[in-house]
């Protein structure tokens, strides 16, 4: 196995693996050291079913049990989908994934990695992009790190403000999401130790102590700043990717840029985490 940089800051390909075969300590190890240094992990030339997808990427940790099991495989509840060829109740497309967001940051223990492995892809466009929340952190001017130093943001499934929309959760998926969560706006990763910028524009519904008039804007200001091109990977897929990303220190989005007579659809499964710091 061999694994190159993508880009500087985020983004590395590992090729010469097929992830059907038993994976050795040592590269166990390259792999998940890979994963925590380029925070995108792009594995190459892959042909995995729902079950190898799981034995692949439990070599990086368990499974996290995704909040809306409408999109879980029928044969493999632990696997979802996504797919561009499911509607809204209203008869409209749902792109999922379709702006800026880390994955389930309402979640007490948001999942540390969200994986995908490409099944159908269109002909040209759907690339997924990253941005380096550690590398935005770092560019902040000082003023700004000592103004969101110690807030705390309150995470729901979806927020009051968003003007993206998710799927609604059945009842009884209700019942087992938390209402609302408090997570740091500035979260240390626990592996390296590098401090994120951690919010998300879709879950957030405000800030401890600040009201909307103050709140909204910082959180703003905080995206814009975030999801500069020079923080980015944006990764263009091809056939045989399993792509997984590091939730606790990167914002990523779907692009819906593509010919929808053409079907674009990856297996999807998460990573426990722990309770960001
Ligand atoms: C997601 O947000 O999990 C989906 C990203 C994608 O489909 O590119």
């Amino acid at each position: 196995m061999e694994i190159k940089r993508l880009t500087d800051h985020a983004g590395a390909e590992a090729v010469g693996i097929d992830l059907t075969q038993p994976v050795s300590a040592e590269t166990k190890t390259e792999l998940n050291r890979a994963f925590v240094e380029h925070s995108v992990l792009v594995v190459r030339d892959q042909s995995l079913n729902p079950g190898q997808v799981l034995a692949a990427v439990e070599l990086f940790g368990s499974i996290f049990h995704q909040h809306n099991t409408r999109f879980a495989l029928p044969e493999c509840p632990q696997i979802h989908y996504i797919s561009n060829q499911d509607r809204f109740p209203d008869g409209t497309r749902y792109i999922p994934g379709e702006g800026w967001h880390t994955d389930h940051s309402n979640d007490s223990r948001p999942p540390k990695a969200t994986v995908l492995h490409a099944v159908t892809l269109p002909d040209q466009g759907g690339d997924t992009q990253f941005a380096n929340m550690a590398a935005a952190y770092a560019a902040l001017p000082a003023a700004t790190k000592d103004r969101i130093a110690g807030l705390m943001a309150i995470h729901v499934y979806q927020n009051s403000h968003s003007t993206r929309k998710l799927m609604g959760l059945s009842e009884a998926n209700k019942e087992r999401v938390p209402n609302a969560v408090l997570h740091p706006i500035v979260r240390i990763h626990p592996e390296n130790g590098r401090k994120s910028i951690y919010v998300n524009p879709i879950r957030i519904e405000g800030i401890l102590g600040l009201d909307h008039k103050e709140a909204l804007p910082l959180l703003d200001e905080l995206l814009e700043h975030a999801v500069q091109d020079r923080f980015q990977y944006r990764h263009a897929w091809r056939s045989g990717d399993l792509v997984m990303w590091d939730n606790r220190c990167l914002l990523h989005k779907a692009n819906g840029d593509y010919d929808m007579d053409q079907t674009r659809y990856l297996y999807r499964v998460m990573l426990q985490g722990d309770v960001p710091r």
